[in-house]
């Protein structure tokens, strides 16, 4: 399973690239917005530092237009994934993008119809929201369980399913168990994966133990 961040913050990027258990980044506007910082100028810095793709969405909603800021966008970096919203429009720029060779990441994917239409269409990764169907009271996983059941019932769709809108750790320990490809996490959550309470009280018990040896490895 691949690991992508989900933030716009390039000094958090550097500090998780150096675990080397980073495989990608994912941005939005939000993200962008939240950075206070100029989009082209941040993108450029992140594919700098992570090699696997990198995120960056169009923000026109018209075909024409999100084909522009595409190209402007995949110009950047040989990293660059174009993000562009499950719309028809969106979906018509994720066809002409993917059959140019570009990597896109077809975003804001709410239902397994989407989903299917998104790997039609020849995105690289589809990016369902999890979190956000949780938060108006429908079952974020059981979206991602259809679209492995349904891109797995045809070999010939490529799509990577790409875990959004993640919240916790137990959603990635979901999204693995069901072998989805990618799951991309708020800093925050990929920090709270190394955490166990009692790692931490072992780790203190083997430490006072070793002090008392008074040895040293080094
Ligand atoms: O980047 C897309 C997605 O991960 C956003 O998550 O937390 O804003 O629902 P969230």
């Amino acid at each position: 399973m691949k690991f992508f961040v989900d933030t716009a913050d390039v000094k958090e990027i550097q500090e998780l690239a150096a675990t080397g258990l980073l495989d990608g980044v994912t941005t939005n506007p939000s993200l962008i917005a939240k950075s206070g910082r100029p989009f082209l100028d941040v993108i450029k810095e992140i594919c700098a530092i992570v090699d696997g793709p990198v995120s960056a969405e169009v923000t026109a909603t018209d075909h024409k237009t999100m084909l522009a800021e595409g190209h402007k966008l995949a110009g950047l970096a040989k990293n660059v994934c174009v993000k562009v919203p499950l719309t028809m429009d969106g979906l018509k720029t994720c066809k002409v993008l993917s059959g140019e060779g570009i990597q896109v990441n077809v975003t804001l994917c709410f239902s397994a119809a989407q989903a299917l239409l998104a790997a039609k269409a020849g995105a690289t990764f589809i990016s369902p929201f999890v979190g956000r169907l949780d938060d108006i009271g429908q079952d974020g996983m059981e979206l991602i369980a259809d679209i492995i059941a349904i891109y797995s019932a045809y070999p010939n769709l490529k799509t990577e399913v790409l875990v959004a809108s993640v919240r916790h750790p137990v959603h990635v320990v979901s999204a693995a168990k069901m072998g989805a490809d990618v799951a991309t996490l708020p800093p925050a959550v990929l920090k709270q994966m190394f955490n166990h309470p009692l790692t931490d009280k072992g780790l203190a018990a083997f430490l006072a133990d070793w002090a008392k040896t008074g040895q040293s490895v080094l």
